[in-house]
């Protein structure tokens, strides 16, 4: 049994990833920001976190040490909200300078730190660290630059992360997904999911199931893949 931290839980995503761990016999806690209806219908134990705050994930990992919990997995399936994502894109105004720092904040930011707290901890073993992408080196898709931004830097942040943490057991690396049929693809225009479709190898978008499959098998079997950007996108 691991003992698994779900960043994002309540998210379309990262609810599908709870729930497989549990069922599969895992120890699971998760955080939510806003959505405590589904946090609250959720397995597993719920933990407040707002990711844009500067400290919060040393305090999150003070708040599991007062527990005495420890992770030796994370899954990270927290994301700019849709709303956030697309409304300042393309101004030219104040908006954009805070969606750019809120979106690093939120995806590379909370990737960092949260390695660094669970390196700064004592665990022997296996330590699979899973981080939910968008974007792996190939694909070219129309969507916001701030956002591309900081998915993009997730790229580098685990190639160094796998280097740096290797040694100490851990396998740090990037799920890159395509279109799903919820949570951050309801900001795409139907005209652009319609187009992925055409050029998905299997026709469709993917689902949030099969892409907690490809974290859930990550974090409980992985041992060779490190610091990589891992497609799971059914060909695009
Ligand atoms: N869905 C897709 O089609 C798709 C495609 C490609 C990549 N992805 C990637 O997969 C990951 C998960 O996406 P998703 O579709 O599950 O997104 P989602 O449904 O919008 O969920 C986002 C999650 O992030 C949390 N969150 C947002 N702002 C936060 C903050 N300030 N502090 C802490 N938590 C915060 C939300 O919490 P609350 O809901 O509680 O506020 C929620 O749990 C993201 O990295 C996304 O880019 C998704």
């Amino acid at each position: 049994m691991s003992r698994v931290l779900v960043l994002g839980g309540s998210g379309w995503v990262g609810r599908a990833v709870v729930r497989q761990l549990v069922a599969a016999g895992d120890d699971v806690r998760f955080t939510w920001h806003t959505n405590e209806r589904v946090a609250g219908s959720l397995p597993g134990h719920p933990l407040r976190v707002d990711l844009t705050c500067r400290g919060a994930m040393r305090a999150l990992f003070a708040e599991l040490d007062d527990d005495g919990w420890t992770p030796n997995a994370l899954v990270h399936a927290a994301g700019l909200p849709a709303g956030l994502a697309v409304a300042a894109a393309g101004s030219p105004g104040p908006g954009i300078e805070e969606a750019i720092d809120l979106a690093v904040r939120i995806h590379v930011t909370s990737t960092i730190t949260a390695c660094n707290e669970m390196a700064a901890r004592p665990l022997a073993g296996l330590r699979n660290v899973v981080i939910f992408g968008a974007l792996d080196r190939t694909q070219s898709f129309p969507m916001p630059a701030h956002v591309a931004a900081a998915q993009g830097g997730l790229a580098a942040a685990v190639m160094a992360l796998g280097h740096e943490l290797g040694p100490k057991g851990f396998r740090v690396n990037v799920v890159a997904l395509g279109l799903l049929d919820g949570g951050a693809a309801d900001a795409v225009p139907p005209a652009q999911i319609e187009a992925y479709k055409r050029f998905s190898a299997l026709r469709r978008v993917g689902t949030a199931e099969e892409a907690a499959a490809t974290a859930v098998w990550l974090v409980r079997e992985n041992r060779a893949i490190n610091g990589k950007v891992i497609g799971a996108n059914g060909g695009i």
